[in-house]
């Protein structure tokens, strides 16, 4: 279904994420016919740069990052068409007249803020003297929003003072996952599901969003902020709440939000037995992080492990394990929801026994898979094994279930129809902050360095010590 014809500022046009995510998402709605082919995509940046040569650079990157080669073929030019350059400079007058002329009127206009925090405040204030922007306008803000709560604050109160919160798109990418939000249709969308979610009958959870790659060239970005920043406070945080929350009332923004900040409040604060943090060592000629951002005394965590309890009356008792890190065994997400034992066994302790797990795997290889205990077969008596009912996606929804809309594509035409349901409000982010911040500062009090793990390991053995000694074993990375 086609959105409404709208207007999208890039503010960062020609920066990495314009590049990697922005541009090749907007070029596949267009392809896929949601956009009607008249609307306008104006990059901005302080570059001075014509129009031809910024169609060139989104050339460049479409056919870098977009892999449909066919749609390529066939509707490429045409989508260049739909997009101009302005060059501008947020701390100046420099260029905004440029841009107020090339935006149209009656129109639903979008900024998207593609640049460091530290210019959200002028990118608003901008916007406001020259009108640019009306009570229709929306603006989409990257994370990392803020680096700690004060931080945080103060950009909301900055956003604030021109807009208001429902003209704010906080991203988080992760919601804009087909499986993230399949979490969601898994759990309130089925009867089966929902009345066994709770401390009742769960044993635990374990999130885990384990990486394969390194720092690669984000180092400097990178080594200010680490694990607990990049992953924990946001992305790990979204996966924690969607997981934990209570069902809402409707899927809407309201509702989903209201929920989700609920769990964030009801967490426990963290305390220093239950966390480990790691960073990686070189191997096989891959170099470690330190040397990698040439930081030889860095104490940056590339690796997180905790164990949260979300104290409410649901999950009093099941705790949940989570545990992110580059350079791991595999790149490897899910969730896993660890059924309790039965309550007694009736073909006694030989028969074997198996807990039901249910299994989320939300990247790679897409899809659910709940393990079951059934009966050995062959006349051996009665023997219990586990196996898994397993749903692949690519395998139950077609060929072309492979193929998801990336992230961005729905997130960036949400922000267009005008539905905030799965971006961060400004109250859920503080919330995030407040439950990190502490953990971050007793680091640095502490001043300890992380521990050590090996490249393509599962992190530091610490991280397994702090589920063994509950009795219980972290899922393999692979
Ligand atoms: C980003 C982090 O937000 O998410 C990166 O800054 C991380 O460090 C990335 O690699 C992971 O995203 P995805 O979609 O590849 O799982």
């Amino acid at each position: 279904i086609p959105v409404e014809p709208f207007d999208l500022v890039i503010f960062g046009g020609t920066g990495d994420l314009a590049r990697r995510k922005i541009l090749p998402a907007l070029f596949r709605r267009f392809c896929a016919g949601q956009m009607r082919g008249d609307e306008r995509v104006i990059g901005a940046a302080r570059a001075e740069m014509s129009t031809k040569d910024y169609r060139a650079f989104a050339r460049a990157a479409i056919t870098e990052f977009d892999d449909n080669d066919a749609c390529a073929a066939e509707h490429l030019d045409g989508f260049l068409r739909q997009l101009s350059y302005v060059a501008l400079d947020a701390r100046s007058d420099a260029g905004w007249a440029e841009l107020g002329a090339a935006l149209r009127k009656g129109r639903i206009r979008a900024f998207y803020f593609s640049v460091g925090p530290g210019l959200f405040g002028d990118l608003a204030e901008r916007l406001y003297q020259w009108k640019l922007a009306d009570a229709q306008s929306r603006i989409v803000v990257e994370k990392p929003f803020g680096r700690d709560l004060d931080s945080a604050r103060a950009l909301n109160a900055t956003l604030a003072q021109h807009f208001d919160e429902a003209q704010i798109y906080r991203i988080d990418h992760y919601l804009g996952k087909e499986t993230v939000q399949n979490l969601m249709a898994i759990r309130f969308g089925n009867t089966l599901f929902e009345p066994l979610w709770n401390s009742q009958y769960v044993d635990h959870i374990q999130i885990t969003v384990a990486e394969s790659v390194g720092v690669g060239t984000r180092g400097e970005y990178y080594d200010r902020s680490g694990a607990m920043r990049d992953m924990m406070q946001n992305h790990m945080m979204q996966l924690l709440c969607l997981t934990a929350m209570e069902p809402p009332a409707k899927f809407d923004p309201a509702a989903v939000r209201d929920e989700k900040l609920k769990v964030i409040r009801a967490l426990d604060p963290m305390t220093p037995e239950n966390i480990v943090r790691g960073q990686y060592e070189g191997a096989d000629g891959r170099p470690a992080y330190r040397d990698q951002v040439e930081a030889p005394d860095s104490r940056t965590e590339t690796f997180v492990a905790l164990k949260a309890r979300v104290g409410n009356w649901r999950w009093a008792g099941t705790p949940f394990y989570m545990r992110t890190g580059k350079r791991l065994k595999a790149r490897a997400s899910e969730i896993a929801v660890v059924f309790k034992d039965a309550p007694h066994s009736i073909f006694g302790a030989d028969a074997g026994h198996h807990r039901n797990i249910l299994t989320i795997r939300l990247q790679p290889n897409e899809g659910i898979e709940l393990g079951v205990t059934i009966k050995e077969p062959g006349p051996g008596g009665m023997r219990l094994i586990d196996v898994p009912l397993d749903m692949s996606f690519a395998e139950a929804l077609g060929p072309d279930s492979d193929d998801f809309p990336d992230a961005y594509e729905r997130l960036i035409m949400d922000v267009i129809r005008g539905d905030q349901t799965l971006f961060m409000r400004g109250d859920e982010v503080e919330a995030a902050w407040e439950w990190t911040d502490p953990i971050i500062e007793s680091w640095q009090e502490a001043g300890d360095d992380p521990l050590l793990y090996a490249t393509g390991s599962s992190g530091p053995d610490d991280a397994l010590a702090l589920i063994h000694r509950d009795g219980r074993r972290w899922r393999e990375i692979r």
